[in-house]
């Protein structure tokens, strides 16, 4: 089938090519994003393919389905930039990528904490300089500190159980109990029960109940001083809101992989330009805080997983198979 895959980069491609071997599918790589400026050229593909920051809405679907596209690919877990509402209208199939190695935002997510917490990226810039100085490099003991995992799902549980391994309580917010994250010791809270916590890791997807869970309601009431990591989505924590909390003093730090304005940044070098983006300019700025530009997933294995996942979607389609990744609204 001829796929059109939007915000393709070349360690994709390289490796698309190699996997495709297999499927004989027709891939044309673009490495712009999927918006509604560029839309026109995935006229005439019955598959396209997406990534995070593709703008899916109902007004690009509209067009996607005029131009004779039957099947979006999203080589996401999360799918909170397509309008699945729209494609279904519009006739359109969903598909994702379920479950591609948890492990990679999960370590990754302990990574930035171990980061922020020791501040390791200070001490690497120090030492480069000549500096071997201590002060403003203390961090705290994570054994017998409270972690408090937001979404106990794929990537929350191994997270929580790489934190069990430190010595860390755990307590867990989620709509759903998973006896899998009760069998490490983790206990279910309400809310209100993430005050007791000294690190609160982000692992729900971005949804219109999850939007801002992280506010300042929310941040007045967490434990003065606690480290948030949010390796799910950006739209989930108010980034202003987190500003004022680590100004004031009520924040420890925050390392975030993801950011609300991401979709205009990251993905990207713009060492060269001036980034309009106050708010990013204003967190990179501060000694507390960690910013990664959307990494959590890159790791070998699972970049394989979720290409390999995508090519295979698009043959069960072409096929007539069932589809298993299938997002229905
Ligand atoms: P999952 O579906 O296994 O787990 C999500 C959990 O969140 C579930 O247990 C669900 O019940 C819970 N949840 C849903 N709505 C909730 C709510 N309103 N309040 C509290 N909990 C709620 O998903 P998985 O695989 O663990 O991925 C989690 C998120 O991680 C994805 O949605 C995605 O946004 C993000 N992600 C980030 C990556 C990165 O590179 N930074 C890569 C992959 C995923």
């Amino acid at each position: 089938m001829r796929i059109a895959l939007f915000s393709a980069r070349a360690y994709e491609r390289a490796l698309l090519d190699e996997l495709n071997v297999r499927y004989g599918h027709e891939l044309v790589y673009f490495e712009t994003m999927l918006g509604p400026e560029t839309v026109a050229l995935a006229k005439g593909f019955p598959a396209v393919s997406v990534f995070v920051n593709d703008i899916v809405d109902a007004n690009a679907l509209k067009h996607l389905a005029e131009g004779g596209t039957m099947l979006v690919a999203t080589r996401s877990t999360g799918f909170n930039h397509i309008d699945v509402q729209a494609a279904e209208s519009r006739g359109i199939k969903i598909v994702r990528v379920t479950e591609y190695s948890p492990n990679s935002v999960a370590e990754f997510a302990v990574g930035l904490l171990l980061a922020l917490n020791r501040k390791i990226p200070r001490a690497y810039n120090r030492t480069r300089e000549g500096n071997f100085s201590l002060d403003g490099l203390m961090g705290f003991d994570l054994a017998g500190k409270t972690v408090a995992v937001i979404g106990t799902g794929k990537i929350g549980r191994i997270f929580a159980k790489i934190m069990a391994g430190f010595g860390c309580h755990l307590i867990g917010f989620d709509v759903y109990h998973s006896p899998e994250f009760e069998a490490i010791g983790g206990r279910y809270v309400d809310a209100d029960g993430i005050e007791d916590a000294d690190v609160i890791s982000l692992h729900c997807p971005l949804t219109p109940e999850t939007h801002h869970i992280v506010n300042e309601r929310t941040l007045a009431r967490v434990k003065r001083g606690a480290l948030l990591i949010n390796t799910s989505r950006g739209g989930l924590v108010d980034t202003e809101a987190a500003l004022e909390a680590l100004k004031s003093g009520q924040l420890g730090g925050i390392a975030i992989d993801v950011y609300e304005q991401e979709a205009g940044l990251f993905f990207r070098d713009l060492s060269s330009t001036v980034i309009p983006d106050d708010l990013i300019q204003r967190l990179v700025s501060l000694p507390n805080v960690i910013v990664t530009g959307h990494q959590a997933f890159f790791t070998r294995e699972a970049l394989g997983t979720i290409l390999d996942t995508t090519l295979a979607s698009v043959s069960d389609f072409a096929a007539g198979r069932p589809l298993v990744n299938e997002i229905k609204a």
